[in-house]
C-alpha cells in the first residue's frame, strides 16, 4: 500500500510540508513526498483530448504527476492560499489528474486528504475563511472524482510580509491589516505547525484514518 502526498508550497520545509510529512508518517505505510516546485505543470486546457487516452496532451510532467496518483492507494494533498484560494500549483495539480477521470475512474475509492496552510486567521472577519476555501478546493475535487475524502489538517502559517523585511514602513502590510498598525514582528510571532495542537491532532487523525481505510479494504 503505498501513499503518495503532493506539496504545492513553494517553500522548502514550510508548514505545509512539514505537516504533510507528519500525515504521512501517520500512515505507517509506504509514502512519497512530492514538492511541486520541482516539476513543470500546466493548468488542464479543458480540451478534452484525454477521454480515450486517459493521457494528456500536454507535454510537461503533469502525466508522470498522474501516474504517481494513479499507482497510489491513497492521495494526501497540500497547498496554501494566496488570495484566499488554493495556490495555483495545487490548483494546477488537481486539474492535471483529469485524465485519470474518463471511462475508467482510475481515483475512485481511494481515501484522500489535505493539508491547507494560510496566514489569516478565521477569526479575522475583514477577508474569508482562507483555510476552508482551500480545503474545500481539495474535497470537491476528489468527490469528484469519486474519492473517499477522510479528513484534514488545517495549518496557521505566516503572512509573507513577515519576512520581506519593509513590513514597519509597507502602507499595504498584511501584518497591519490582520493584527492591527501597532503590530511588529515581535508582537504578532512566527506560527509554527509543531506548536499548533489542533493541527497536529488533525494531521494525525488524517494519516490513521488513511491507514484503517486501506487496511480494512
Ligand atoms: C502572494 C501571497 C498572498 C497570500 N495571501 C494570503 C491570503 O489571502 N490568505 C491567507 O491565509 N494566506 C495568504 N498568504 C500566506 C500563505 O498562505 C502563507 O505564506 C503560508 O503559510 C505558506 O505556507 P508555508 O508555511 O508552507 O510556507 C499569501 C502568501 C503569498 C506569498
Amino acid at each position: 500500500m503505498k501513499v503518495l502526498g503532493v506539496s504545492g508550497s513553494p517553500i522548502d520545509d514550510g508548514n505545509t510540508d512539514r505537516a504533510l510529512k507528519t500525515v504521512l508518517d501517520t500512515t505507517g505505510m509506504d509514502t512519497e513526498f512530492v514538492k511541486l516546485k520541482n516539476y513543470d505543470i500546466e493548468p488542464c486546457r479543458a480540451c478534452l483530448k484525454c477521454v480515450n487516452t486517459n493521457v494528456c496532451v500536454i507535454n510537461d510532467d503533469g502525466n508522470t504527476l498522474a501516474q504517481k496518483a494513479k499507482d497510489a492507494d491513497a492521495l494526501v494533498v497540500a497547498g496554501y492560499t494566496p488570495y484566499s484560494s488554493l495556490d495555483a500549483r495545487t490548483k494546477s495539480f488537481i486539474e492535471r489528474l483529469y485524465p485519470l477521470h474518463h471511462k475508467y475512474g482510475f481515483m475512485q475509492n481511494k481515501p484522500g486528504g489535505a493539508v491547507i496552510t494560510c496566514a489569516i486567521p478565521k477569526t479575522y472577519e475583514m477577508l474569508p475563511d482562507s483555510c476552508s476555501n482551500g480545503e474545500n478546493a481539495v474535497m470537491y475535487h476528489m468527490m469528484g472524482e469519486g474519492m473517499n475524502f477522510v479528513g484534514s489538517s488545517k495549518v496557521l502559517g505566516n503572512v509573507p510580509c513577515f519576512s520581506c523585511g519593509y513590513e514597519s514602513e509597507c502602507d499595504t502590510s498584511g501584518l497591519k491589516m490582520i493584527y492591527g498598525q501597532d503590530a511588529t514582528l515581535e508582537s504578532v510571532g512566527v506560527n509554527n505547525f509543531e506548536e499548533q495542537s489542533e493541527a497536529i491532532e488533525n494531521a494525525k487523525n488524517l494519516g490513521i484514518k488513511i491507514a484503517e481505510t486501506l487496511n480494512s479494504e
